[in-house]
């Protein structure tokens, strides 16, 4: 995936020491996590469970206000309170797409369901229309814009809830756990829809808490316990995981890291190329043969 992030981007949404606690909960949800998400870019955000992913990505799409910590669009401040323009700003600039696309069906039909957001908006209807029709169009729905939401497939529901997201036509769009109710085709092909997403230029937060999906994009963030754990490219993470110099709890390294490290402990100095199937293969059959 490497293409328009490899350019140095403006900042579009910048986090500064956000901290959220929820009512009753022991401890915060996110705990002075700073991070700047640039235009354009790919970020997938990884995490075991409860470790303050969809807390960040509400953050980050304006659906909550932070405890503490500053939130810059575009690099203007946005004040804290819910009825500010600045977050009304950010909610249009970042869409967001969630894990059960059940939750986000508004109307009762496929057309009106995605024209609902630049409803919304205040746009001439024509806009509406044009806007409509092209995200339509663009998630294969063509041939359900009159049918009733609740009658499509699990994987057209969630290409549904994409289409409303990209009729708003957002900088940044953050998929949390979007593909995890999906079977694998319909997996592979949203995987695909974020690509094709992000090469028209769009700025894609792809959170999972698997990280095999996450292997061959250019930046992660990663979450422990509300705090950032890690952000960079995958390889020095992978890394410092098979080398057991950090173990987050909850957090399934990909079977090849597992693999590494196993071989590593058992006196094979394998040494992969890259953090990827194929190159940790061969690392393993060189140690082989040199052993
Ligand atoms: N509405 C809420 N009220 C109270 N506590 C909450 C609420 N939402 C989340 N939490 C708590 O905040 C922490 C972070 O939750 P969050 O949903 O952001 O994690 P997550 O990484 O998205 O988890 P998952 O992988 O299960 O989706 C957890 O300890 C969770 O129990
Ligand atoms: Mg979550």
């Amino acid at each position: 995936m490497a293409g328009p992030e490899a350019r140095a981007a403006a900042p579009l949404v910048a986090l500064e020491a956000i901290t959220v606690r929820y009512p009753g909960a022991a401890r915060p949800a996110l705990d002075g996590v700073t991070l700047t998400l640039r235009a354009g870019e790919w970020v997938s955000v990884l995490g075991a469970n409860g470790s303050g992913k969809t807390t960040l990505a509400r953050v980050l799409a304006g659906l909550l206000v932070p405890d503490g910590g500053e939130i810059r669009l575009f690099g203007e401040r946005i004040a804290a309170d819910q009825a500010s323009t600045g977050l009304r700003r950010l909610r249009r600039a970042v869409g967001m797409v969630f894990q059960n696309p059940e939750a986000q069906i508004v109307a009762a039909t496929v057309e009106d369901d995605v024209a609902f957001g630049p409803e919304n908006l205040g746009l001439a209807a024509r806009e509406i229309e044009a806007r409509t029709d092209a995200a339509i169009v663009r998630m294969g729905l063509d041939g359900h814009r009159h049918d009733e939401p609740a009658r499509l497939s699990g994987g057209e529901k969630q290409r549904l809830a994409i289409a409303g997201v990209l009729a708003m036509e957002p900088r940044a769009v953050v998929f949390d756990e979007a593909s995890s109710m999906l079977d694998p085709r319909a997996r592979r092909r949203l995987m695909g829809e974020m690509r094709r997403e992000h090469a028209a230029g769009r700025a894609i937060v792809h959170i999972t808490h698997d990280m095999e999906e996450a292997r061959d994009v250019p930046r992660i963030v990663v979450l422990d316990r509300g705090r950032l754990l890690y952000d960079g490219t995958p390889a020095p993470f992978f890394e410092a995981l098979a080398a057991g110099r950090i173990s987050p709890p909850g957090l399934l390294p990909p079977f090849w890291v597992r693999l590494v490290a196993a071989l590593r402990a058992e006196g094979f100095p394998v040494e992969p190329e890259r953090w990827e199937a194929e190159a940790v293969v061969e690392a393993v059959w060189r140690s082989f043969s040199n052993a």
